[in-house]
């Protein structure tokens, strides 16, 4: 009876607690969330929905940062932009944190401040506050968070603290060891490379391949050996939509930009007169009135149609970086140009009919792996694909990819081995073949024990080496399991990082978002993402990092303000990527210093540079010793590093020839004149600025340095409407739209007196040269410089030329004779 009572009351108590206080507001922020929406990737919009005629994408990138702007704008987000729904939402969640240690309020306020759910603003410091929380409360024990602290004290939330290196390591081998995968790449990434750890082949490889298996088991046995799914990649450096890191000509590194909207190919350029054999006329826009094909007079000749329709449908199918792939639209286009243009295939030109060829090439292989459609349908994909070998078999000798899912259909739907072998022949050595062929041979050649039809390791290493996913994987297991009596750990280390690496899919799906968050103009966002997918060791993730955190300032631009933890942040990144052999990468960490006035750390890292083989570090190299940065003033050794760079390579011409004419001057000068006291003091401000190749290269480059916000605009003329109805065409080309700003050119240009002398002098011998030239030729003169007689061999400027020739012929012979002749000391 008592012990009823007791109870009772107790239960009163309890529930007259739950009617004094509120319900958890964590059920109307939910509802809430849902109505808000968490904010769609500007990629995957609908092109229905978009805005009919051009859509237009570009991308803004703050040069300056500073946490109080971050601040700024969150204040003025709250203040001023937030909707009354994102305001009640915010109320919502906080208080449910607040009051009721609400887990999950925490959870999603640290994801809505870091990657900008509902529309809040990002916050590193609030992220931090509400991941601290949720962590407690959770004791440890969530990967995905304890990942995203760890993040966070490895990078100072990106260069917006201090760093701390060694507890960030601790939560990555937390999260490790709750199974996070991608902890487990960050921590074989460190490993490998010895950051903030001692380096250890044997755990790196332990990580690596456990990471490796992971992912095999990620794809069905027939997406492993048969079609392995197609990926829309965005493993992309930024700076690559600006032709690289040093700009056009200098960087070395190859772009990664390849999903880019498909450029009509220039009909005119040797690539395709080659790809023809050359015997083709080209008859490209020459539009024919009298065709009876025309449509309509608005409309280009049908000839033309092909290829456009195929490049629109290419594009369809394989996604560019500003919209999702749509195969289905891609498989339409393709029918109607089969519809349209099958009956006449033996009237085309061999251009055209090659164009066709790839129409029924790609709609083949879109029955084949089912892509837009409910299933796959091989019977349908086999009759397209052997139209397409067909009808350019007797005309060109160009290997057609179709062989190879022809192949596949033979070995894998009709088993006949034999015949697939025969298909996997014709295109082994093509360019068609990115390694898939060795791939499967090398399967068939293990599977029926037919070693004489050649060695399934090399064939293995060929198909690793051509970059076929699947292969690496393959390889690396070969080769840890010592084939061929070779086995390295580091090797396969290596191999199995880049199979981890290029299953994009699985291991940084973050990139696309990334690179959505840059379009929408969340640079902070997409720094924030980048830097999570670049500390697990994807070197172009790592530049993309590096590149949003300090951009190399162009032309006479004063270098970025950043906090200098920053600054430090971003050369991490770029000597990480220098590490995985971009070598651009490590020029610019050296610039960075450089423009914080590091001049030891700048030369040491154009000195590592210069060991691979970059000219850009070489030539800067040449400049420190010009104006004596970080080391003493030596005019000898800078001149042979201006010859080296040369030599390294030839479209460094121009600018090596100058700055050594300009050295010899320079010395003759001072010793004519002060001495070394007068150069030194007015070198100085040079120094604030930037080498004078990287200005001469960055000349012609814009960038609106008033507002110091470098925009990035890409833009996509949409084929939009009716497709099937409205042929008109189309400008393609994702282009970047550039506003020169010609007054930046001729802004704050700080020339110290020893540079203008001989540059007026080198003007001078330039003006003088050719007028002597012109007048001695018309005259018939026959003057020698230097022994040379100058009137037979004028410089002929032809058109078509390369750039760099013409440069060439108009630099190098006034170089050279005057050289010589006046200014032998
Ligand atoms: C919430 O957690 C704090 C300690 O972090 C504790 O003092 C407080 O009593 C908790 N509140 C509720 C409602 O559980
Ligand atoms: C971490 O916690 C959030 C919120 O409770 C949850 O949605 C998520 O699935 C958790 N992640 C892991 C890996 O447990
Ligand atoms: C910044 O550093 C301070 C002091 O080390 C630390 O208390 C704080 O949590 C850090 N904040 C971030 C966002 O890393
Ligand atoms: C010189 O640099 C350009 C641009 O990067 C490159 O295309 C060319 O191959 C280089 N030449 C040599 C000899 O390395
Ligand atoms: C495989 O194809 C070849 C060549 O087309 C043919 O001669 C052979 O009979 C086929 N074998 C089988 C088992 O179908």
């Amino acid at each position: 009876m008592l012990l009823t009572k007791g109870v009772l009351l107790i239960l009163i108590s309890v529930l007259r607690t739950f009617a004094s206080q509120e319900p958890d507001p964590w059920t109307e922020a939910q509802s809430l969330m849902a109505t808000i929406g968490k904010g769609i990737n500007p990629i995957d919009i609908p092109h229905t929905e978009r805005p009919p005629v051009a859509y237009t994408v570009s991308y803004e990138v703050p040069l300056d940062y500073h946490p109080d702007d971050e601040y700024q704008l969150f204040k003025r987000f709250w203040d001023a932009e937030a909707t009354e729904e994102q305001q009640r939402l915010s109320d919502l969640l906080i208080e449910s944190t607040d009051k009721y240690n609400n887990t999950d309020a925490a959870f999603t306020l640290a994801q809505c401040f870091l990657y900008q759910h509902y529309g809040f603003p990002h916050s590193k410091e609030l992220a931090e506050l509400y991941l601290n929380k949720f962590n407690e409360w959770t004791r440890y024990s969530n990967s995905t968070t304890l990942f995203q602290q760890g993040v966070m004290y490895s990078t100072g939330s990106v260069g917006y603290n201090t760093t701390d290196a060694p507890k960030g390591l601790l939560y990555y081998q937390r999260a490790a060891r709750l199974g996070s995968i991608r902890a487990k790449q960050v921590l074989a990434y460190k490993y490998l490379n010895g950051l903030n750890v001692p380096r250890d082949m044997n755990r790196a490889l332990l990580l690596y391949r456990e990471l490796a298996e992971q992912i095999r088991h990620k794809y069905s046995d027939e997406q492993w050996n048969v079609i392995f799914p197609y990926t829309e990649s965005f493993n992309i450096r930024l700076p690559d939509f600006d032709d690289g890191l040093l700009g056009p000509q200098l960087s070395s590194t190859k772009l990664s930009t390849i999903r880019i909207k498909s450029a009509r190919p220039d009909i005119t350029s040797s690539v395709l007169t080659k790809m023809r054999g050359g015997d083709i006329m080209l008859r490209f826009n020459n539009v024919d009135e009298s065709s009876s094909f025309a449509l309509g007079s608005d409309l280009e000749d049908n000839d033309d149609q092909i290829v456009d329709l195929f490049y629109i449908a290419w594009d369809e199918y394989k996604g560019t970086y500003t919209r999702a792939r749509d195969c289905l639209k891609a498989r339409k286009l393709l029918e109607f140009s089969v519809e349209e243009f099958d009956d006449d295939v033996y009237n085309m030109e061999s251009l055209q009919r090659y164009f066709y060829s790839k129409t029924l090439d790609l709609l083949g292989h879109i029955y084949f792996t089912g892509e837009g459609l409910s299933a796959p349908d091989l019977s349908k994909a086999e009759q397209y694909l052997k139209r397409s070998v067909d009808i350019i078999k007797d005309v060109m000798e160009i290997k057609s990819r179709a062989h190879i899912d022809l192949a596949l259909i033979e070995q894998y739907h009709h088993k006949n081995v034999s015949q697939a072998m025969l298909y996997y022949q014709r295109v082994q050595n093509s360019r068609v073949n990115t390694g898939i062929v060795e791939y499967q041979m090398a399967k068939i050649i293990t599977e029926f024990n037919q070693q004489h039809l050649g060695d399934p390791f090399l064939l293995m290493q060929t198909a690793y080496m051509k970059g076929y996913p699947p292969a690496f994987y393959e390889f690396a297991k070969m080769t840890e399991q010592g084939v061929n009596n070779k086995y390295n750990t580091e090797d396969t280390v290596n191999i199995f990082k880049s199979f981890v690496e290029n299953s994009e899919s699985i291991m940084a799906p973050e990139l696309k978002t990334a690179f959505g968050e840059l379009l929408m103009g969340h640079s902070e966002t997409a720094l924030w993402l980048y830097t999570e997918v670049a500390e697990q060791g994807f070197e172009r993730a790592q530049i993309s990092a590096a590149h949003l955190m300090y951009q190399i300032p162009y032309k006479y631009e004063a270098a970025p303000q950043t906090p200098d933890q920053r600054k430090l942040m971003a050369i991490s990144y770029y000597t990480r990527a220098f590490k995985q052999d971009n070598i651009d990468a490590g020029v610019v960490a050296g610039d960075i210093y450089y423009n914080m006035g590091k001049y030891e750390n700048a030369l040491s890292l154009y000195r590592s540079a210069a060991l691979k083989y970059s000219s850009q570090a070489v030539w800067n190299l040449g400049y420190m010793y010009e104006y004596g940065l970080g080391v003493p003033k030596d005019y000898h050794l800078a001149k042979r590093y201006y010859d080296e760079a040369l030599e390294f390579n030839k479209s460094l011409l121009v600018g090596v020839k100058l700055s050594v004419l300009k050295l010899k001057i320079k010395a003759w000068y001072e010793w004519f004149s002060h001495g070394d006291s007068f150069i030194s003091t007015s070198a100085h401000k040079i120094m604030e600025s930037m080498p004078v190749l990287l200005y001469l290269q960055r000349y012609l480059e814009d960038v609106s340095s008033s507002t110091r916000v470098i925009h990035r605009t890409v833009v996509e003329n949409e084929y939009e409407a009716d497709i099937l109805n409205n042929l008109r065409y189309l400008g393609r080309a994702e282009t970047r739209h550039h506003t020169p700003n010609p007054d930046s050119i001729f802004k704050s240009t700080t020339f110290d007196y020893g540079d203008v002398f001989p540059m007026i002098i080198i003007v001078c011998l330039f003006i003088g040269t050719f007028a002597m030239r012109a007048f001695t030729q018309r005259n018939n003169w026959n003057v020698r410089v230097n022994g040379v007689p100058i009137n037979r061999r004028a410089p002929q400027q032809q058109q078509g030329q390369e750039q760099e020739q013409e440069q060439q012929q108009q630099a190098n012979p006034p170089a050279g004779n005057f050289d010589i002749q006046m200014f032998a000391i």
